[in-house]
């Protein structure tokens, strides 16, 4: 199975891609999490990247477009995998047709700017592992700390309220054209698009989880 998680910041994408991956059996590909990797090892490309994620700016398309490339043909990524903040915008779309990869699926998670607000000031991050928590909403079991490995939970810098106004910015501005790409090809040759799946993402991780689901087993 080869899908996307498409969906503004906070929406739960990562939430979500966990239970996914595990299901299916295939790797998650956060173009974000990788980043974010990059810039803790203070590689070229982290040096490179540090500053536009630190103001909730895209990375450039064709940095991300490489780093991607490189990712999925590696051989655990045989058998599918699952875009995770990967294409956010219409270039990376387009240079994922242009390459020919067959994608399933794509899954929309709508959430409305406000309640991602609110999400996004509660979120703690294992960044090991790229686990997810909210202090309120999804707390983990031991306070500040990841469930598997008891290592000390992180707040992500871009999740200052004023980044997270960028971020929603930028999202509105260049990702959310794709929810009209992804369903007009859809519409237009159903034998090549994915198939186009919106789940709304307010109500219990377990409740989304359970939509997500329905959605991709049919
Ligand atoms: P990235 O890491 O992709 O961040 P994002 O898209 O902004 O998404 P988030 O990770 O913030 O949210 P999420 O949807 O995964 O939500 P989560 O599950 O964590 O990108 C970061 C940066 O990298 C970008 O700004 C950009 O600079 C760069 N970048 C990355 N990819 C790029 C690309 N392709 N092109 C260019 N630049 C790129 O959930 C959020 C919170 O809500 C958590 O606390 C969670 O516990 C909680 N939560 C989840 N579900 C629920 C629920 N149902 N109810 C209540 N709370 C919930
Ligand atoms: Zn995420």
């Amino acid at each position: 199975m080869r899908l996307i998680l498409l969906g503004a910041p906070g929406a739960g994408k990562g939430t979500q891609a966990q239970f996914i991956c595990e299901r299916f059996g295939i790797p998650q590909i956060s173009t974000g999490d990788m980043l974010r990797a990059a810039v803790k090892e203070g590689s070229d490309l982290g040096l490179k990247v540090k500053e536009i994620m630190a103001s909730g700016g895209l990375v450039s398309d064709d940095i991300i477009i490489a780093l991607v490339k490189e990712r999925i043909s590696q051989p655990d990524c045989a058998n599918g995998f699952l875009f995770d903040g990967f294409p956010r915008t219409i270039r990376q779309a387009d240079a994922m047709k242009e390459a020919n990869v067959k994608l399933d699926h794509v899954l929309e998670i709508a959430v409305d700017d406000e309640e991602i607000v609110k999400r996004l000031a509660g979120r703690r991050v294992h960044p090991g592992s790229g686990r997810v928590y909210h202090i309120e909403y999804n707390p983990p079991k031991e306070a500040g700390k990841d469930d598997v490995s008891g290592e000390s939970l992180i707040q992500r810098d871009d999740d200052r309220e004023s980044t997270v106004r960028n971020r929603l910015a930028v999202y509105h501005e260049q990702t959310a054209p794709l929810v009209d790409y992804y369903q007009r090809w859809a519409k237009e040759d159903p034998e090549s698009a994915p198939a186009y799946h919106r789940v709304e993402g307010v109500g219990s991780v377990d409740e989304i989880t359970r939509q997500v689901m329905q959605a991709l087993e049919g």
